[in-house]
């Protein structure tokens, strides 16, 4: 099977050019000025920009949290994700603290939930929230089925949080084995404190979320684990970069050599606490919090600066009003959500809609207005993450071997963004009526048209694990 793309324009992460892409099965043959081949199907991208599909390095699919599970699955999730031009999804699996299958059981779990609906390509990354011999006796094996990744957390005291010793010993495994260690920054000390204060105080609106996760918890922790990184030598990368604080102390670990990077995502960029102050505050309920118009601000330096490498979206959706089903694929749904904490802030199940709003958010609000080129935008959201996470240059590259995971773009297309375009399995959006200029027209996964315009042409089942490789760049 061979179809060629004509007369787009390419952006990669660092040059922007004329050319046709020779598509040969499920990869990139060629690309060049005029490529023909008689008798295959051409596809006339005359105006549009062809780039490499994106990569979200921060998922979470049908996650149990406080009793109900976030809405998206990994059907559901890649389906949104592709419409937006997202063709790869690193999802985190739960570390359920079972002792008798360990590691492996909790993999072979969320193999069996992800690998029947994959309709994208997707890898995963482990987290580890509990830590003795055993586990890090396991933790080798991970690197043999392909995941080289490992999340931490330094808050949610007593369920997930590892202590500073344990951390160190993390790293120093993903150090000896080629594995990048991945960071939830918050003091989950203080959060402790703050929460039962707040409770007992009877503060118990959306707003208090917010309040009771200082962003100082979150400047402090990751400059802490900077320290750990120093020490060990090995590579850390932030994940949701939500403060100001977290910005500079990632510059002042860069400047000083430390094999540290970061990731922040769209919702940092643009609203604050005080979005958590509206009626429907819940819907902005994600760990660690929005923060304020000044830390907005400098994480839009960092992005500028090439200080924070990845944009991902920490996608975890929650209905707004989980007791009213929506219409999806024709069927009613209705899935417990956000309303579970009416009463109570910490009962709000912690996490937002995103996957499918990265792209168009992002190049509307970046790229139209100059303060990133479409060049930094594709390295910011597919190449970083391929390189970051062991995957290019098969994913976030437009060469000859790369898969053809393409994205036709439209950058005059206007839509009236919201839930009903986002594609996302939830009943809200958080760019709801958003005017935006610049939208995928056509999706190709591996060779294969699964977007097409309002078309999804995609199937449960056809997305594939990706077996990742230690030893990824540090960029
Ligand atoms: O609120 C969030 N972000 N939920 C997902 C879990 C996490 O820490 O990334
Ligand atoms: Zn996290
Ligand atoms: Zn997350």
């Amino acid at each position: 099977m061979q179809k060629i793309i004509k007369n787009g324009t390419l952006i990669t992460a660092s040059d922007t050019f004329q050319a046709d892409i020779l598509i040969e099965g499920e990869q990139i043959k060629a690309i060049g000025a005029d490529l023909h081949s008689p008798g295959l199907e051409v596809i006339d991208a005359t105006g549009k920009l062809i780039l490499p599909g994106g990569v979200d390095p921060h998922t979470h699919f049908d996650l149990p949290m406080f009793g109900t599970v976030s809405s998206d699955d990994h059907y559901t999730g890649h389906k949104a994700a592709a419409f937006g031009g997202t063709t790869t999804v690193m999802d985190f699996v739960p570390q359920t603290g079972d002792d008798a299958g360990g590691l492996q059981a909790d993999l072979a779990a969320w193999r069996a939930k992800a690998d029947p609906k994959a309709a994208i390509d997707f890898g995963f990354h482990m987290n580890i929230t509990h830590f003795d011999e055993k586990i890090a006796a396991e933790i080798p094996f991970l690197v043999e089925v392909g995941i080289t990744t490992l999340k931490v957390f330094t808050a949610y005291n007593h369920r997930l949080r590892l202590g500073d010793g344990e951390i160190f010993q993390v790293m120093r495994i993903a150090k000896e084995h080629g594995m990048l260690t991945m960071l939830h920054a918050e003091n989950g000390d203080i959060i402790e404190v703050l929460v039962a204060e707040a409770l007992a105080a009877g503060h118990t609106a959306p707003e208090w979320h917010a309040r009771t996760r200082p962003a100082w918890g979150a400047v402090e922790s990751a400059l802490r684990a900077f320290s750990i990184a120093a020490q060990t030598e090995a590579p850390l990368y932030l994940v949701h970069m939500n403060a100001g604080g977290e910005v500079d102390m990632l510059h002042y670990a860069r400047e000083r050599g430390l094999p540290v990077m970061g990731e922040t995502c769209p919702q940092y960029l643009f609203f604050s606490e005080d979005d958590l102050r509206r009626p429907d505050g819940a819907k902005w309920i994600c760990s660690p919090p929005m923060r304020s118009a000044a830390d907005n601000a400098r994480l839009w330096e960092g992005l500028e600066d090439s200080i924070i490498q990845t944009v991902g979206t920490d996608h975890c959706p929650f209905f707004f009003d989980g007791t009213q089903p929506i219409i999806y694929e024709g069927q009613p749904i209705a899935i417990p959500g956000k309303e579970l904490g009416a009463a109570d802030f910490t009962k709000i199940p912690n996490g937002l809609p995103g996957v499918g709003d990265r792209l168009p958010v992002l190049w509307s609000t970046a790229v139209n207005p100059g303060r990133l080129t479409p060049n930094q935008f594709v390295a910011l959201t597919s190449t970083n993450p391929a390189k970051i996470f062991g995957l290019y240059p098969r994913k976030g590259a437009l060469v000859p071997g790369a898969d053809a995971d393409l994205v036709i773009w439209d950058p005059q297309r206007k839509v009236k963004f919201g839930v009903a375009m986002s594609q996302q399995r939830t009943d809200y959006n958080l760019y709801e009526g958003w005017e935006l200029t610049g939208y995928p027209e056509k999706v190709f996964l591996r060779g294969h048209l699964i977007v097409d315009g309002e078309q999804w042409l995609g199937q449960p089942g056809m997305g594939q694990f990706l077996k990742r490789k230690p030893g990824a760049e540090v960029l």
